[in-house]
């Protein structure tokens, strides 16, 4: 028994009911406890961990027709707390409806890039799609800072956190939904430029206060978390936490099925992005995914090189610097966090799989070629038994916050 088997202490490990290796038991200790309370800061972002910009934010978060008049939605419409942060249906539903799943906004902030591709390179960024999208809030930057205004409570707040609101918010500049976008870009190019500096400024911060309140909505410890504190602090009744199935599971997760090749550390995530061969799905066009959301970042007027970031340095983005895009990243997507993966069904960017059960049916199988790019060669085909699947289910399952 080497290094690392000798500090959890012997009674600790009769105590378990998998027989680890050594490198097993190292892999299974990186996956806890979650990381910190707080995720790391955020330069780019003056207002990421300011207690009134968190306030403001949850309310925006909230904010039904946030958008604009004449919309409905809120973030919680598709990020639902109930439903995990997600909203449990395969395609997310707005003002229409798209092709891909909604992924939960709990642990976004601990990502280096967010959206399936990898699109935005913060939380703020982040959010001004959905309010600009037709098939989501269907609103306007312009629509948001109405809205604001014209709510007493969230103007109030806004106002004592960045100041007045743009003056001519006040006036009829009959330019409502005006958005660089396809759609209102029109309406957009008429706005003088200065006022459109306003405009994307309050904007902006508007959004750095939705994402300091998403900074919040973080995992918690789960039944895997208690039984790995029991095996470091001798605990007996806390080992008892992760039931012998579940053990099994995860010696499956960090050894032979190999999961932690990509699922790593607190939150089970490498924060990369890989093609893992998921077969063309009914008659929906493949992703090109990460060499897409690498261009549309770089471009991306929001993103924390550019004039609205709060910290333009290379040292705030380093991020920006390791972007990999190659013929082998094509069709490559964001390892999703496992961390109460339990909630957030269905699965995939695109909601394909129903259950736990079918993702790891998939993995077992590796069924098919990819629609774009090629399988990652590090995946290969685990052929599980009936057993097995149930315990890596199982595994999975004891990751949900207590
Ligand atoms: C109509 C449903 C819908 C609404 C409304 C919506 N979202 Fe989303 N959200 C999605 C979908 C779908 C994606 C994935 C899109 C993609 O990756 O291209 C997503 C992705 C995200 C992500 C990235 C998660 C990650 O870790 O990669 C965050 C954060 C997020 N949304 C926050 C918000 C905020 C903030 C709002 C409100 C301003 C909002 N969403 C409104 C459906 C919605
Ligand atoms: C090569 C990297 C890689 C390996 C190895 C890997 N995954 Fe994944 N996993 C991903 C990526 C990328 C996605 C998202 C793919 C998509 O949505 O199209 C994903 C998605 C998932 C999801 C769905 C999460 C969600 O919210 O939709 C689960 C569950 C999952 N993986 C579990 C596992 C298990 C269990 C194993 C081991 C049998 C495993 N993964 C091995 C990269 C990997």
């Amino acid at each position: 028994m080497a290094i690392v088997s000798l500090a959890l202490g012997l009674v600790s490990m009769m105590q378990l009911s998998v027989d680890l290796t050594d490198d097993e038991l190292r892999a299974m200790l990186s996956l806890s406890p979650p990381e910190s309370p707080t995720p790391r800061a955020k330069p780019t972002n003056k207002f990421a961990d300011n207690p009134k910009a968190i306030e403001l934010g949850e309310k925006l978060f909230f904010r039904e027709g946030l958008a604009g008049e004449g919309t409905t939605q809120s973030c919680a419409s598709c990020h639902n707390p109930d439903l995990g942060w997600a909203d449990g249906i395969q395609f997310a539903k707005g003002d229409g409806v798209g092709t891909l799943n909604t992924p939960t906004v709990r642990n976004s902030a601990f990502s280096n890039f967010v959206f399936w591709d990898g699109r935005a390179d913060s939380l703020w960024a982040q959010a001004a799609h959905p309010i600009e999208s037709p098939i989501e809030m269907h609103g306007s930057r312009l629509g948001v800072l109405h809205t604001i205004n014209d709510d007493v409570e969230l103007k109030k707040l806004w106002v004592e956190l960045f100041g007045e609101l743009p003056k001519y918010l006040t006036s009829d500049i009959g330019a409502l939904h005006a958005a660089p976008n396809e759609e209102f870009g029109e309406i957009w190019q008429g706005i003088k430029a200065s006022e459109q500096l306003a405009i994307n400024t309050a904007f902006v911060k508007t959004l750095k206060a939705i994402a300091a309140f998403e900074r919040t909505v973080i995992s918690k410890h789960s039944n895997f978390d208690l039984f790995v504190n029991g095996l470091r602090k001798n605990d007996i009744e806390l080992i008892e936490k992760l039931s012998p199935q579940a053990q099994r599971g995860m010696q499956l997760f960090v050894g032979k099925a190999n999961c932690i090749n990509c699922h790593f550390g607190p939150l089970l995530s490498d924060g990369q992005f890989h093609n893992i061969g998921l077969e063309p799905y009914q008659d929906i066009l493949p992703v090109v995914g990460r060499p897409d959301g690498i261009e549309k970042v770089r471009l991306d007027l929001f993103n924390g090189r550019n004039r609205f970031s709060d910290d333009t340095s290379w040292k705030a983005n380093g991020q920006m610097l390791y972007m990999i895009s190659n013929e082998h990243t094509v069709g490559a997507l964001k390892t999703p966090s496992l961390r109460d993966v339990a909630l957030t069904a269905p699965y995939m960017h695109d909601g394909r799989f129903a259950t736990l059960e079918a993702v790891v049916q998939f993995y077992s199988l590796l069924p098919g070629f990819p629609g774009i790019g090629h399988r990652e060669e590090t995946l290969n085909r685990l052929l599980l038994s009936d057993d097995e699947l149930a315990e890596l289910v199982a595994f999975l399952k004891s990751l949900s916050s207590l």
